[in-house]
C-alpha cells in the first residue's frame, strides 16, 4: 500500500473525538478539494474507471476515490487537513458533483501541450497538458517536461507579482503534467488585429490595445522577466473591459540582459510585421508605451536597433 494510504487509515482510526480537537484548516482543505476534483477530470480523460462504490463512515475500507487519487499520484489528506473519514466522504461528493458536469473540451492541439476547456469546481477553466516527446529519451523527456511546467508557472506567477494582467493559476499537478488557469473571456489580439484587417482600424481602440501591450512588458522586462513568445495569440483582451491578459509563460525565463528584452521584442515586431501588417505600424505604439513603462527603456532599444540588423542580414543572406 502506498505511504499516503496508509496515512489516510491512520486518519480514518482516530474516530470523531479527534476530530473535534483538530479542526482542519478550511484553506488546506479546499485545496484537497481542488486537487481531487483535478485528478478526477484528468481520470475521466484517460477513460479511467470511476470507483462506483461509495466511501461511507463505518467502513474502515480506504475510499475508492481516494485510491483512484492515489493511483494519479495525489497524496492523501493529512490529518491536519481531514481528519475523519465523515468528513473525507463529504469532500468526495462535493468533488464528485463538480466533476459530474465537467467536460474537457479540446481548444488547442499544440506540438507540446493540448489546452482544454473545462470547469474547475464551479469556475470556467483551461487545461493546459503537456505531453512526452516520444523522440527524446524517457528520463530526459520526463525532467524537460517537469522543468517547462513549472517554469511556466512559476514565470506566471512572477508576472502577476509585477502588475501584468495574467490568468489566476488554479492547480498545478506535476504528476499528469498538467497545469490549470482561469478562462479567459474575450477575443485574442490576433482575431482583435485580422479583424481591423477587414472592416477598417478602430484608432482609440487599437490605441488603447497598444498602450497596455507596451506598459505590460516594460513591467515584465523591468522585473527581469522574458515573456519568449510574445505573439498576438498569447494576448488576450478580456470582454466588456478590454483588459490585455498575457498567456502562455511556457517559453518564459528570468534575465535582466538588453539582448533578451530586445529579443523578447523582436518577436512581437515579426509577428505584427508578418500577420497584421494592414493595421499600420502597431509596433511604434507599443514601443512608445514601453518608453513610458520601462525605466530600462533606453539600453534595450538600441539592442533593438542592432537585433532588426541582424535579422536583416540573415533575411538577405538566407
Ligand atoms: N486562460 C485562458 N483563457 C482562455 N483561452 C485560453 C487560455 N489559455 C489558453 N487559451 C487558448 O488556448 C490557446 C493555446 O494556449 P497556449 O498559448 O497557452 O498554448 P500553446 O501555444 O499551445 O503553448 P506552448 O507555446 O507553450 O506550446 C491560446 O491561444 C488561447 O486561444
Ligand atoms: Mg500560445
Amino acid at each position: 500500500m502506498p505511504p499516503s494510504c496508509t496515512a489516510s487509515c491512520q486518519s480514518v482510526k482516530t474516530g470523531p473525538d479527534q476530530t473535534a480537537r483538530s479542526q482542519p484548516k478550511a484553506k488546506l482543505r479546499r485545496i484537497w478539494i481542488l486537487q481531487v476534483h483535478h485528478a478526477l477530470l484528468m481520470l475521466q480523460r484517460a477513460n479511467h474507471q470511476l470507483p462506483s462504490e461509495r466511501p461511507c463512515c463505518s467502513s474502515p475500507a480506504v475510499p475508492p476515490l481516494l485510491a483512484a487519487a492515489v493511483t494519479v499520484g495525489l497524496r492523501s489528506p493529512s490529518t491536519a487537513t481531514v481528519t475523519s473519514f465523515f468528513e473525507f466522504s463529504t469532500i468526495m461528493e462535493e468533488t464528485e458533483a463538480c466533476a459530474n458536469h465537467s467536460p474537457l473540451v479540446l481548444l488547442k492541439q499544440g506540438a507540446e501541450a493540448r489546452v482544454f476547456e473545462s470547469n474547475f469546481v464551479g469556475r470556467r477553466s483551461v487545461i493546459k497538458e503537456r505531453f512526452s516527446k516520444k523522440y527524446r529519451h524517457p528520463t530526459l523527456d520526463i525532467k524537460l517536461t517537469l522543468r517547462r511546467l513549472n517554469a511556466e508557472a512559476r514565470c506566471m506567477t512572477k508576472a502577476r507579482k509585477l502588475g501584468v494582467c495574467t490568468p489566476a493559476l488554479y492547480a498545478v499537478d506535476t504528476v499528469l503534467n498538467t497545469l490549470t488557469f482561469e478562462y479567459v473571456e474575450g477575443p485574442s489580439l490576433k482575431e482583435v488585429l485580422l479583424e481591423f484587417g477587414l472592416k477598417g482600424v478602430v484608432e482609440e481602440r487599437l490605441d488603447d490595445i497598444a498602450s497596455q501591450v507596451g506598459d505590460a512588458i516594460g513591467k515584465l522586462h523591468d522585473g527581469g522577466l522574458i515573456h519568449g513568445d510574445l505573439t498576438t495569440s498569447n494576448m488576450l483582451l478580456k470582454s466588456g473591459t478590454n483588459q490585455l491578459v498575457l498567456i502562455d509563460f511556457g517559453l518564459s525565463f528570468t534575465s535582466t540582459l538588453p539582448e533578451d528584452k530586445a529579443v523578447d521584442l523582436y518577436v512581437l515586431e515579426r509577428a505584427l510585421l508578418s500577420m497584421h501588417s494592414s493595421c499600420g505600424n502597431v509596433m511604434d505604439r507599443i514601443l512608445a508605451a514601453y518608453r513610458k513603462s520601462s525605466k530600462q527603456w533606453s539600453s534595450t532599444l538600441n539592442k533593438l536597433a542592432q537585433v532588426r540588423q541582424r535579422g536583416r542580414k540573415r533575411t538577405m543572406v538566407g
